[in-house]
Parts: C-alpha cells; sequence; structure tokens
C-alpha cells in the first residue's frame, strides 16, 4: 500500500483530479467523500484491499490502469475525464457496505444497508454530484462484466456500443486481480 493516512490519500485524489479540466470536483463533494469514508474504508473483508484505505487505494489503481489502457489502446472518450469518474467512483456502493468494529479486524460487513445493488448504485450515489456521460454510466453499470450475469443481453449491447465499457471492466479485473496478488 502506497498511502498510509486519510491525508495523504485525500491529497492525492485532488491532485489527480485536478489534471482534468473538463472535471469539477466541488468542496461538498470531497466533504461528502470524506464524511462516508471514501478515504478510509476498506474494498473488501475478505478479498483484496481489505485494509483501511483499500477501497481509496484499489479505485485509485482502476483510474490508472484505465487511463494507461487509454494510451496504448488510443482510446476515444466522450468526456477527457472518463476514465478517471469510472475508475475512481465504480464502487462508491461500497461506502455502505462496511461499518467500523472495535476489534482487531477494524471493519464489518454493515447489515443495515439501505440501497442495494453494486455498479447501478454507484451511479446513484454519484448523481448527487456529477452529471454522467452515456458512457460513464455503462462503464459504471458493467463493470463487474462476467462476475454480474444478472443481463448479459444488455453487457454486450453496452460494449458494442461502448467499446470503453470492456477496458473498464478489464481495468478492475487488473487492478484486482493482477496488482493485488
Ligand atoms: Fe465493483
Ligand atoms: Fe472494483
Amino acid at each position: 500500500m502506497t498511502y498510509q493516512t486519510e491525508v495523504e490519500r485525500i491529497t492525492k485524489f485532488i491532485e489527480e483530479a485536478s489534471k482534468y479540466s473538463t472535471l469539477n470536483i466541488s468542496e461538498e463533494f470531497i466533504d461528502w467523500l470524506r464524511e462516508n469514508g471514501f478515504f478510509t474504508k476498506p474494498a473488501a473483508i475478505k478479498h483484496h484491499g481489505n485494509y483501511s484505505g483499500g477501497l481509496f487505494d484499489h479505485s485509485l489503481a482502476v483510474a490508472q490502469s484505465l487511463c494507461t489502457l487509454t494510451k496504448a489502446l488510443n482510446l476515444k472518450w466522450q468526456n477527457q475525464r472518463s476514465p478517471f469518474i469510472i475508475g475512481m467512483f465504480h464502487d462508491l456502493c461500497k461506502l455502505e457496505d462496511y461499518t467500523r468494529t472495535t476489534d482487531v479486524a477494524g471493519w464489518a460487513y454493515n447489515n443495515d444497508k439501505i440501497l442495494t445493488g453494486h455498479g447501478d448504485k454507484s451511479i446513484i450515489m454519484l448523481s448527487q454530484f456529477l452529471t454522467l456521460t452515456e458512457e460513464e454510466i455503462l462503464g459504471i453499470r458493467f463493470h463487474m462484466g462476467a462476475y454480474q450475469t444478472d443481463d448479459w443481453t444488455a453487457y454486450d449491447k453496452a460494449m458494442k456500443k461502448y467499446e470503453t465499457v470492456l477496458w473498464a471492466h478489464t481495468a478492475d479485473m487488473y487492478a484486482a486481480k493482477i496488482l493485488n496478488k
């Protein structure tokens, strides 16, 4: 893990977000992210990123992987900010998944969630602060790819409409399965 503290992660987030002229992250959004544990919560309890700050570290790794793929494959996006948006916020749903405990593990599953869902839930939460492009919506909705087979037909259609949907899933897999090996 590269970052040790919440302050280091917030600083890195603001630095990365400022690289995109088409992205305006409001103070209100940053406050909401901080209050809801975006920089402190884990990405999982049993799987990759199961430590404090793991959710941010995973999200940043996906954003960076998607930016690397964008350059390598010369991907064209509706908006230049999109690989960053999809990477950083695809797992925003996880903000409601974990709660602090006083034992050594530090985190447990939250059994008192209000919203269900995964990619779709991340889009709902993000819509409070950003107006997303269709490409961003589909990239986040289908970022689990074959791991969430609730609607294969729609996933096929989404990939055919935007090939970036496939690369968003690939970046998530790369960050979770290869970088975290
Ligand atoms: Fe996910
Ligand atoms: Fe993810």
